[in-house]
């Protein structure tokens, strides 16, 4: 029987590789390899890149859906690589059907390659029966990358060490968001390369549960370090920052991660409907997308 034929079948089913939104991103130190330490607030929203897994004797990646061309071939991902990783920690050959739609433009600061990974090492544990190994599975993530454990939770936590500590947050209100990605990719080496080595002071986190009214006075006074750094690589950024700033209702806007993605922060999704459309209207060669956060 031919892969495709194999294809569909009734054990196959998907998993949502959300978008990450670090709602804010301070730099407070840096490690002697050259990794930045940080702290920041990342959450994560109900768009997303969509992998679908099946069963399979051997490993068969394939890729479609709107950003797929700005891949290289299908063995040169994070995808790949977390299904060689889980094999190599549980020593089992890997194996699967995994077609991945990338809805998500690349490197662009909300973990779409990161998540992608997550959702890669979930779904195979369900496809491969693993047992449910929360602690090996951070392990094998964090060799992925400094945002894969946190892209595994796939809800709101708090990220210190270089982004792979990662604390839940419980009880986070609902928020509604919109972002907007002028276009042009900034590779996150590039633009840690360029931040200038100027430390924030690192906050204390408590964990104490807030009211959306006090999360937003925090995140107002908080930044994204990054932004400048980025900007000088991408400078639509800013501009960017400015249209979303300008929609009604808005909290704030913010870049998240490296870059190029910002959003900006509504509390109702009418409003942040409303912002996205006057977005798509004004940019209309930029990715636009409402949001809602996962909680
Ligand atoms: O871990 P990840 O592959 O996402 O990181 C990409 C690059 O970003 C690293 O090679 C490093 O240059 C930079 N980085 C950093 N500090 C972090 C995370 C990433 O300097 N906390």
């Amino acid at each position: 029987m031919s892969y495709k034929q194999k294809k569909v079948t009734q054990n196959s089913f998907s998993l949502l590789a959300p978008a990450k939104l670090n709602l804010f991103l301070h730099i407070t130190g840096r490690r002697d390899d050259g990794y930045h330490l940080l702290q920041s607030m990342m959450v994560f929203v109900d768009v997303g890149d969509e992998l679908r897994f099946a069963p399979y004797d051997g490993l068969f990646i394939d890729i479609d859906g709107e950003f797929s061309t700005d891949l290289a071939t299908p063995h040169d991902n994070l995808v790949y690589r977390a299904a060689l990783l889980l094999g190599e920690e549980y020593n089992i050959k890997p194996h699967g059907a995994i077609s991945l739609r990338k809805n998500l433009p690349i490197a662009s600061g909300i973990g779409g390659g990161s998540s992608d990974a997550a959702a890669t090492l979930l779904g195979l544990v369900k496809l491969w029966g693993l047992p449910d190994e929360p602690a090996r599975l951070h392990r094998v993530a964090q060799k992925l990358g400094a945002d894969v454990p946190a892209c595994l939770m796939r809800k709101p936590v708090w990220a210190e060490g270089i982004g792979e500590k990662v604390t839940t947050l419980p009880d986070m209100p609902g928020m509604h968001f919109v972002l907007l990605n002028p276009m042009t990719p900034t590779p996150t080496p590039h633009v840690f390369k360029r931040f200038r080595e100027r430390h924030s002071a690192p906050l204390q986190f408590t964990g104490r549960r807030k009211t959306i009214q006090e999360w937003i006075a925090d995140l107002k006074i908080y930044r994204n370090d990054l932004t400048d750094a980025a900007n000088e690589l991408s400078p639509l950024i800013k501009p960017a920052l400015q249209s979303i700033a300008e929609t009604p209702n808005c909290h704030f806007a913010r870049l998240s991660g490296s870059g190029a993605t910002c959003f900006g922060l509504y509390d109702h999704a009418d409003a942040a409907r409303a912002a996205a459309n006057k977005l798509r209207q004004k940019h209309p060669n930029w990715w636009v997308a409402q949001a809602t956060l996962l909680k």
